[in-house]
């Protein structure tokens, strides 16, 4: 409570900031240590303070409803500034208890710093790997707008999750979709997901095309564990193609075909 009114008094008397920290608490966007007179930034906070900054830096220019929940992320629809309907996520790491361990490798040259630095981290590195995607215009990458603390805007996709398909016209032809984005962020953007599954891909079915999304694991081609993390995330959807399509595809040759550079 000293800290805040020191910071503050310049702008505002002792009252004001009693009445404004009261109310942020009634909102939930802060909250008071149990026996204390201490408060504590809450996720619901962080994410209006990164909507301030999205409005302040030209990105945003309406918000809307929540259209889903990750196990790490919340996403919600808004409107950019120029008139594109899309997708906001907010990373939230250390959501769940089980998280702890991610966010500790997310976090791990930030010493002891909280959950609000690792979902920054995290949403800062799924901006860095969607811009420079996007910046080697790469067919199958959602749009990128802009971020602002752990939150991303991204173009929105109405599509079905990859995983909730129910039927495909032609299963081989997504599923060569899925392994030429990987193909082509690997060579042009130098980059692989790291975490690709049938959970990572969204499929819009009236237009036929399907995206990856989900980068913040993602890592760079040079890295020792590039090929390995590359097969893996090759595996996910060679599983996910034969066991729901019954596509009969070699993982060898799949991952031969990848690593094949395009003439
Ligand atoms: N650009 C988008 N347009 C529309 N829906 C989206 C978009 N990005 C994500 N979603 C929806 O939100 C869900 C969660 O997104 P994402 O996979 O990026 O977050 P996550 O927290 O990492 O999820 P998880 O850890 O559960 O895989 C997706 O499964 C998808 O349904
Ligand atoms: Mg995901």
């Amino acid at each position: 409570m000293e800290l805040i009114v020191n910071r503050l008094n310049r702008k505002f008397t002792q009252k004001e900031i009693v009445a404004r920290i009261q109310k942020l608490t009634k909102l939930k966007l802060i909250e008071r240590h149990p026996t204390s007179e201490a408060y504590r930034l809450r996720f619901l906070g962080l994410d209006c303070l990164a909507i301030h900054r999205l409005v302040l830096k030209n990105v945003l220019s309406a918000f809307g409803d929540k259209i889903g929940e990750g196990k790490e992320s919340e996403l919600y629809q808004a409107i950019s500034t120029s008139n594109s309907l899309v997708a906001v996520k907010f990373h939230k790491i250390g959501k769940e208890f089980r998280n702890v361990s991610k966010a500790r490798s997310y976090g791990e040259n930030l010493g002891g710093s909280t959950w609000v630095i690792r979902s920054i981290v995290s949403g800062r590195r799924e901006a860095e790997a969607l811009s420079i995607l996007n910046k080697f215009d790469i067919q199958g990458i959602p749009k990128f707008y802009g971020n602002a603390l752990h939150s991303v805007v991204i173009e929105y996709i109405d599509g079905v999750n990859l995983f909730e398909v129910k039927d495909l016209e032609d299963p081989a032809e997504i599923f060569y979709q899925i392994v030429d984005i990987v193909k082509n962020a690997y060579w042009k953007a130098g980059l692989v997901h790291g975490d690709l599954s049938e959970y990572n891909v969204i499929v819009d079915i009236d237009n036929g095309k399907s995206y990856i999304i989900d980068w913040p694991q993602y890592i760079t081609t040079v890295d020792p564990r590039a090929l390995e993390v590359l097969r893996k995330d090759l595996q996910h959807i060679v599983s996910f193609f034969k066991k729901k399509f019954r596509l009969d595809v070699d993982l060898d040759e799949v991952f031969k075909y990848v690593l094949e550079k395009r003439q």
